[in-house]
């Protein structure tokens, strides 16, 4: 009898190895290597067994790069701020993973979608591995769902799955929630394992690519890697979309990490309601909706994500440190750009932050990747050590280089566009911000450089305005 080959493979980033190891050599993880069949004959294909042959290979016909190619046919889900992340709606045929924290209510906005798409006459599918139907029933109608034609089932085998959804008409939309609990009859290790989640994924997209239905499969992440992450799956669908949100806040973004069909850089923004997910049209009232006027610390971002302007606030707290090394703590921004606005600060305006702790929040739960919040975050940290608030109906936007110069940035005519709809009258832009700010009808406040911004704000400290004097009576 031959040796059953066995293959340790990581958990976290799927990369194989012939023996145990506590740490995976690819990824520098800890424990995460768990024994597996080797899945010989490739990964959802059955595994080689003594007395089994190999398939002979079928010819398949060769294509031209250029021929008839029709545009991906679109079903918009009945949602718009998903569909504006989707980049239209859902493709036929094709296979979407949505990743997201367990509990971020990824499940909600699917049923969500799926009795949207179901009440428009669409067969929609929702298979839920993780509860029973009478709970996916029940949450449905707590939602006001209850009418929509859904067709619900509790499974887990995708064999399973596949045979029934083949049958009758094809569906238009299957949901299957989640990819972790599903499983393969080709591959003989435990559900959950990195095998058993890709060798599912494989079946279910063949099932997409063949009938033509929309699949989405759902992947939990998890930050300790216990549960196989769906990471694994990320290179073989043709979308990932990512469902954001801080537990605190109940505002929920959806995001784009890839996607075949469509534009990565659109967010949705949703909010987390009694009766489910709302969308939220105009995210900037959402994000300035809890602002505190007058506060040193915080200036307003006038940011665009995707093909949308989004105006949210960045929070800054300075304080003197009480450790050797000082704190260095950002929410919602990238660590190393913070790094370099605080370098650009101490070497080119003076202002030296070795002695504080600092601290950066974007408000909302939004996370920016854009350059052009450099100025506001310069602005927000100045403002909070000089103990100067900022003007209330200013708003800021503009690339710091390492040099200090204040850069251009895209779009400047949407972001004050934007600003003005919201009631701010004042923008302080790159001075160089091009032809299409003069027109905005905003007052101006163009910077060449940080050390300008800089001494306008510390100026400010030292003749504390109105508003600041009224919330600090005299004290001293
Ligand atoms: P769920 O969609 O089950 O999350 P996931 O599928 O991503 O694990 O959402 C669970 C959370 O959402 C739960 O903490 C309760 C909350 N929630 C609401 O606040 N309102 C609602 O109407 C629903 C259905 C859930
Ligand atoms: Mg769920």
């Amino acid at each position: 009898m031959s040796r059953r080959n066995l293959t340790f493979v990581c958990q976290n980033c799927g990369a194989a190895s012939p023996r145990w190891r506590g740490k995976c050599e690819a990824c520098g993880e800890w424990n995460s290597l768990v024994e597996e069949g080797d899945g010989t004959g490739g990964v959802g294909g059955r595994p080689a067994g003594p007395g089994r042959m190999p398939r002979k290979g079928r010819k398949f016909v060769l294509e031209a790069l250029v021929g008839e190619t029709h545009e991906a046919p679109r079903l918009p889900s009945g949602l718009p701020e998903l569909d504006r992340v989707t980049g239209g709606g859902f493709v036929r045929g094709s296979v979407l993973l949505m990743a997201g924290d367990p509990g971020i209510g990824k499940s909600t906005l699917l049923i969500q979608a799926a009795a949207a798409l179901a009440r428009s006459g669409h067969r929609a599918i929702y298979i839920s591995g993780e509860e029973a139907v009478a709970q996916v029933r029940l949450r449905a109608e707590r939602l006001g769902l209850g009418d929509a034609k859904v067709e619900l089932a509790a499974e887990t085998s995708v064999e399973d799955i596949v045979a029934t959804l083949s049958e009758g008409k094809v569906p238009r939309l299957v949901i299957i929630d989640s990819i972790q609990t599903m499983w393969t009859d080709a591959i003989d290790s435990a559900p959950g394992t990195v095998t058993q989640v890709r060798g599912s994924a494989q079946t279910l997209i063949r099932f997409a690519k063949k009938s033509g239905a929309a699949v989405i499969l759902v992947g939990h992440v998890t930050k300790d890697g216990q549960i196989a992450g769906p990471r694994v799956v990320e290179h073989m669908v043709d979308a990932v979309l990512s469902f954001e949100g801080e537990g605190s806040h109940q505002f929920r973004i959806l995001r784009a990490v890839k996607n075949r069909f469509g534009p990565t850089d659109e967010i949705g923004v949703f909010e987390m309601t009694g009766l489910g997910l709302r969308e939220v049209a105009n995210p900037s009232e959402l994000f300035l909706s809890e602002r505190e006027l007058g506060s040193p610390g915080t200036a307003v971002f006038a940011g665009i994500e995707g093909t949308r302007p989004v105006l949210v606030e960045i929070q800054a707290l300075v304080a003197p440190t009480s450790l050797g090394t000082p704190r260095r703590a950002v929410v919602g921004w990238e660590q190393s750009r913070l790094s370099m606005v605080l370098a650009v600060l101490q070497a080119h305006c003076g202002v030296n932050l070795g002695g504080h702790d600092v601290y950066l929040n974007v408000a909302g739960g939004l996370r920016i990747v854009e350059p052009a919040a450099d100025l506001a975050a310069a602005a927000a940290l100045v403002s909070s050590l000089a103990n100067a608030p900022l003007p209330a109906d200013a708003v800021y936007f503009g690339e710091v280089s390492l040099s200090g110069a204040v850069r251009p940035v895209a779009q400047a005519a949407a972001r004050l566009k934007e600003a003005q709809k919201l009631g701010f009258a004042r923008a302080v832009v790159p001075e160089s911000a091009g032809a299409d700010t003069g027109s905005s009808g905003m007052t101006l406040d163009p910077v060449g450089s940080l050390v300008s911004l800089v001494s306008g704000i510390a100026a400010r400290g030292e003749k504390p305005s109105k508003n600041q004097r009224k919330r600090e009576p005299e004290d001293e």
